[in-house]
């Protein structure tokens, strides 16, 4: 399990500017959150490295960027009008309602009343389009990316002239109407979705499937996910969503327990079959070399952008003891970082000032930097600690002499000192995976070095 309780990222988030509560100045709007200056950064990381994994990496996805609101058809013929239901119990005596398979038995878990009859409640969040507010301008917050993807296929599949397999993917919002929220950032109302559906012909289905539940748990282990914390668990037949033939979850042992990361579905061709029926469209495909006409099944890796935040946050955390301390430390993989170098100043000297000052110019464009020259330069390396950023550049009285600088590695606390000329490449190459010890020209290692 991560070694950390949910309380403790909780508050560090809010501490540090990751994440707070949305509209908190009024209380707070239910199962809503807000990312901050840092959490921003690291959620723009974790999408980043998703496209690149699953678009950029690879020459048989194509990226997408659809619209929240849709024609209210789209949800009818995916089954989301009809079957995107929670079962819900009222209590009779406090009115808290509850999801029928949250609680046992027939009592409140809040106050020991009766509860009603399970109703079945849809998820989705229901507004209206244009000026009229009646049934006819019904539309929906998407409950999720996919069906942006399912409507568009033949649009993407004749724009690229591309042959299947083909992905298509994308990233954005959606909304479920959750009857209960919780667990931080994990089970919102509002949240983001990396979806991918990948269209191949029936019949090497099961082939594809594998090759992505393989691909989806890598993804995890190599920014960082302990293995021990992840596994891929199988469907039961009564779990499967209504559009699923077969369904995986990938899931990381969360302070709460076992919890979906992500879900990867076999979905055949539920989906394309029901938007042909329900749009009169043709959406098969013909196979030129095989002169066959079939509609694509599809395998759809879907993952929470929020959920994976919270893992990387929760499997980062490391509490040690340094120089009988306790170091608070984030070793999040320099692609998630926030923030990739910190230039420190050892003082506000006004000797050492410009010297950083260009220092920091050099080498901003490159990374994400953050400049601090506030309080010791013990405090502002834990600051920085605490935040996961990797390397700390330091400006010392020795440097106005020698044009060199000292770089720290935030996981080993060791230090190298470099030419100010090499700063950028070593930089480069240390956030690329490059051993901390591996020295530019000119460069040493500072012995001793313990914060
Ligand atoms: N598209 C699958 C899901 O949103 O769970």
């Amino acid at each position: 399990m991560s070694s950390v309780d949910m309380d403790t990222i909780v508050s560090l988030c809010k501490r540090r500017g990751f994440i707070f509560q949305s509209s908190e100045i009024y209380g707070g709007a239910g199962g809503c959150w807000d990312y901050g200056p840092l959490g921003v950064e690291l959620k723009r990381n974790v999408k980043e490295a998703w496209w690149k994994a699953m678009v950029h990496d690879r020459d048989d996805v194509v990226g997408i960027d659809a619209a929240i609101l849709m024609n209210p058809q789209v949800w009818v013929a995916s089954g989301h009008v009809q079957q995107f239901s929670d079962p819900l119990v009222d209590c009779k005596a406090c009115k808290n309602r509850f999801r029928a398979d949250h609680v046992k038995g027939n009592k409140c878990p809040d106050c020991g009343g009766e509860l009603t009859e399970p109703r079945m409640f849809n998820l989705m969040f229901k507004t209206f389009m244009g000026p009229v507010e009646n049934d006819a301008a019904v539309v929906y917050l998407r409950p999720e990316t996919a069906q942006g993807i399912f409507v568009n296929f033949q649009n993407v599949m004749s724009t690229t002239r591309r042959k299947l397999p083909l992905g298509i993917a994308q990233v954005g919002k959606s909304f479920r109407n959750e009857i209960t929220t919780g667990n931080f950032i994990f089970r919102s109302r509002e949240f983001e979705q990396m979806e991918m559906e990948y269209f191949v012909k029936p019949g090497t289905d099961e082939h594809w499937f594998q090759h992505w539940l393989e691909q989806r748990f890598n993804w995890y282990v190599n920014l960082g996910i302990r293995k021990e914390n992840l596994r891929l668990r199988q469907h039961e037949k009564e779990e499967l969503a209504h559009y699923a033939k077969g369904c995986y979850d990938v899931e990381y042992l969360f302070p709460m327990g076992w919890s979906e990361l992500e879900g990867i579905a076999n979905r055949a061709d539920y989906d394309l079959t029901q938007h042909a029926k329900y749009s009169g469209k043709d959406l098969s495909v013909f196979e030129e070399e095989t002169k066959e006409r079939f509609v694509p099944y599809v395998i759809e890796p879907s993952a929470g952008v929020d959920r994976s935040v919270l893992a990387f946050l929760l499997d980062s955390y490391h509490e040690e003891m340094v120089e009988k301390e306790k170091r608070v430390v984030l070793r999040l993989h320099p692609a998630l970082a926030p923030i990739k170098v910190a230039v420190l100043p050892l003082s506000r000297n006004e000797k050492l000032v410009p010297m950083a000052t260009e220092v920091h110019a050099s080498i901003r464009g490159c990374f994400v930097t953050q400049y601090d020259d506030s309080q010791s330069i013990g405090r502002r390396y834990r600051r920085q600690d605490e935040i996961g950023t990797p390397f700390c550049v330091t400006i010392d009285f020795q440097s106005l002499e020698d044009k060199q600088v000292t770089i720290r590695d935030r996981d080993s606390l060791q230090q190298i000192r470099v030419p100010i000329e090499t700063l950028k490449t070593t930089l480069a190459a240390k956030l690329a995976g490059e051993a901390f010890d591996v020295l530019p020209p000119g460069g040493s290692v500072v012995t001793g070095a313990k914060n």
